[in-house]
């Protein structure tokens, strides 16, 4: 699909659904009145705005300042000392609702359990205590990689409680994907678990790390959570279980005190070279902008059971399934498992039996859903919803619409959120009591948020007309760098036109001021809505011996938004066969994790390069697509290979 093409798709788009009356009455932002009356404040002056926010949490120290803009680095209220674990859990049992729901958890073979806001606190503090006992300290950086148990959130907030960083992979990455994150966030102690359980099978979590580990000196101890119970090559000395190092740790903690700007996570995502970045967030502005964005496009209250479906491994989970909602005294829900274990309705299993009450997803789950068939959500009584939300790539309109007929019963908002990792939080969305949603579209710009549509020479454009997303102004969970890289952040956010933030995706306002996004415009593919870069996936199938040269595109696909497309050169002298062909794939697969799989292979003679031997990926867009060249081959410095390339090797 190329941008035109995109534009007018959604050009013809004119649905209109209000905020439901009885939603309106009692949220947060009750009306679009109430929106423009804040906004208008939020942008006149965004410092005492945001600091008037940041004032309603516990700090050991105030802050003096509320920004301190040097382009490109951000610091947000500067001198104040807080630590987020506290604000998340230590706030609330102070303030009386310790007996209060915090995690509601399901397992994926169906057991289930419930922490307290004080029990999650004597967790959290018992596990930072075990992590002190084997000498973790305040800024060093510890490695997670967990199942969606509730120990993986208090392995997130006990390292806050310290002011250890923590990195968390996201639990389907594999080895190597492990040894480059670790190697490159210097880190010592990582945290896993036997197993994890996905389609009814044991997602083999330690020995992954066992395998990093032997190729990767840096780590010194492994915390071994018994989930699954499996047979593991335990190596006493390196490794420590979790119940054993917590076994005799006190269930209190003193909690560290943490700068706003100290750092409070690491995590690695995909830009457009070969090498995952360590995006950086720190402490205060983080959580007063997660915090207060779900509160208000959650339209969060005390009594919800909220339930973000994300994995904990990406930046959705780290905002919206444990900061931002434990920070608001919110009970939020965790499941550990495949959305089709043991069948396709297991997602509204859990809704109707633990009452949940807001859901958030990915576009990519609904196409799946609806793929499926309604009967599966028919099984189940719905009732309990009161808002929708989605996030992490565009949803195509009929599958809102699917959404919004078939899990909220037409009488659900649904909010379709805009971010990114390196936003910390979101930045456009509807406010579900106050603004009209347009299916398709992420509709306005948050409080404080000052975002445009530019073109490549920095001029604003007029609705309708496509062109880079851009932020203007710094808001609070703004990344603060790119982990030992100033360079690459310099360049990648802050360069392409100068003085604003480049979001790297394309987008439109329409007449009423609401955005379209349209997809990336630089080498990231959306697949399922996990962010994946070209040149990644290239250079894990250049890694296999008999590959000479490899060039990979996303291509439209139904389900999963996009796919890859990979193109393989050989070494002179092998022969392409469906063999190597899948060897190739599986390779990618241990290389990367299941989510870098390509769904298309094909081998050809050459790469076809731009004369200053730029990988021409439009064309291979192209063929990847419709199996032909139709496009400009101007700038192409080897004609011959098109012919090649666009012929579709045998199975
Ligand atoms: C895409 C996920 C359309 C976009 C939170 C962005 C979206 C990238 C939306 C960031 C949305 C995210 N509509 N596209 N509502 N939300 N995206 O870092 O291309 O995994 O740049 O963060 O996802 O992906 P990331």
């Amino acid at each position: 699909m190329t941008h035109a093409e995109t534009i007018e798709s959604r050009l013809q788009e004119t649905r209109k659904f209000e905020p439901p009356a009885d939603f309106a009455r009692q949220a947060h932002v009750p009306s679009r009145a109430a929106y423009d009356e804040t906004r208008r404040r939020s942008l006149d002056d965004p410092e005492s705005f945001w600091a008037d926010i940041a004032r309603g949490f516990h700090w050991f120290a105030p802050f003096s300042k509320t920004l301190e803009w040097n382009l490109p680095y951000a610091k947000w209220f500067v001198g104040g000392k807080t630590n987020i674990a506290y604000n998340c859990l230590d706030r609330h049992v102070a303030a009386g609702r310790g007996d209060h729901p915090a995690i509601i958890w399901e397992g994926e073979p169906g057991e289930t359990r419930k922490l307290t806001y004080r029990e999650l606190l004597g967790e959290v503090c018992r596990f930072a205590n075990a992590l002190r006992s084997i000498g973790v300290k305040k800024g060093d950086r510890v490695t997670i990689y967990m199942p969606m148990t509730p120990e993986l959130a208090i392995a997130m907030l006990a390292c806050a409680r310290i002011g250890a960083p923590h990195s968390v992979i996201f639990g389907g990455f594999s080895v190597q994907a492990i040894v480059d994150r670790v190697e490159d966030a210097e880190s010592h102690v990582v945290i896993t678990a036997d197993g994890g359980w996905r389609r009814g099978k044991i997602v083999p979590l330690y020995q992954n790390v066992d395998e990093a580990a032997a190729r990767c000196p840096l780590i010194k101890k492994v915390v071994v959570l018994r989930r699954t119970g499996n047979d593991i090559p335990f190596k006493p000395g390196r490794d420590a279980w979790w119940h054993e190092l917590t076994a005799n740790a006190a269930d209190a903690c003193p909690v560290e005190p943490c700068d706003a700007e100290d750092m409070l996570f690491l995590l690695y995502t995909s830009g457009s070279t070969g090498k995952p970045k360590g995006i950086l967030h720190t402490t205060a502005g983080y959580m007063v902008h997660t915090n207060y964005t779900a509160r208000m496009i959650f339209d969060l209250k005390p009594d919800d059971v909220y339930w973000c479906s994300a994995d904990a491994g990406w930046i959705t989970g780290h905002s919206y399934v444990i900061y931002g909602i434990l920070s608001n005294g919110v009970t939020t829900l965790l499941y550990e498992g495949a959305p089709n274990f043991p069948d396709w309705d297991r997602f509204w299993a859990i809704i109707a039996k633990h009452q949940v009450t807001k859901f958030y997803t990915a576009p990519t789950a609904i196409r799946s859903f609806m793929r499926e068939g309604r009967e599966h959500a028919d099984k189940h009584n719905l009732s309990s919803l009161k808002l929708l939300g989605t996030v992490g790539e565009p949803i195509n309109p009929e599958a809102w619409i699917w959404y919004h007929e078939v899990i909220g019963g037409r009488r659900c908002p649904i909010v379709d959120t805009w971010w990114q990792t390196e936003t910390g939080g979101i930045l456009i969305s509807p406010l579900p009591g106050a603004i009209a949603t347009k299916p398709g579209s992420a509709t306005l710009p948050f409080f404080g948020i000052d975002a445009v549509i530019m073109d490549r020479a920095g001029n604003v454009q007029p609705p309708n007309s496509g062109g880079f997303l851009c932020i203007r102004k710094p808001w609070p969970g703004i990344l603060r760098g790119i982990w030992r890289d100033p360079e690459r952040f310099q360049k990648q956010y802050w360069s392409e036109i100068p003085g604003v933030y480049f979001t790297g995706d394309s987008a439109r306002q329409d007449e009423d001021g609401c955005f379209w996004i349209m997809g990336r415009v630089d080498d990231v593919i959306k697949v399922a809505g996990h962010r994946l870069g070209t040149m990644e996936v290239e250079s894990a199938i250049v890694s296999h011996p008999a590959v000479a040269e490899a060039a990979v595109v996303g291509v439209p696909h139904e389900i999963k938004g996009n796919a890859i497309a990979a193109f393989v050169t050989l070494v002179t002298g092998t022969q392409p066969t469906p063999a190597l062909r899948d060897a190739i794939i599986a390779h990618v697969v241990t290389q990367l994790g299941a989510v870098a799989r390509p769904d298309q292979l094909r081998f050809s003679q050459a790469v076809p390069k731009t004369r200053s031997g730029k990988i021409m990926r439009r064309l291979l867009r192209e063929i990847a697509t419709t199996g032909e060249v139709k496009g400009d081959t101007t700038t192409l410095e080897d004609f011959s290979v098109v012919a090649s390339l666009a012929q579709k090797d045998e199975e």
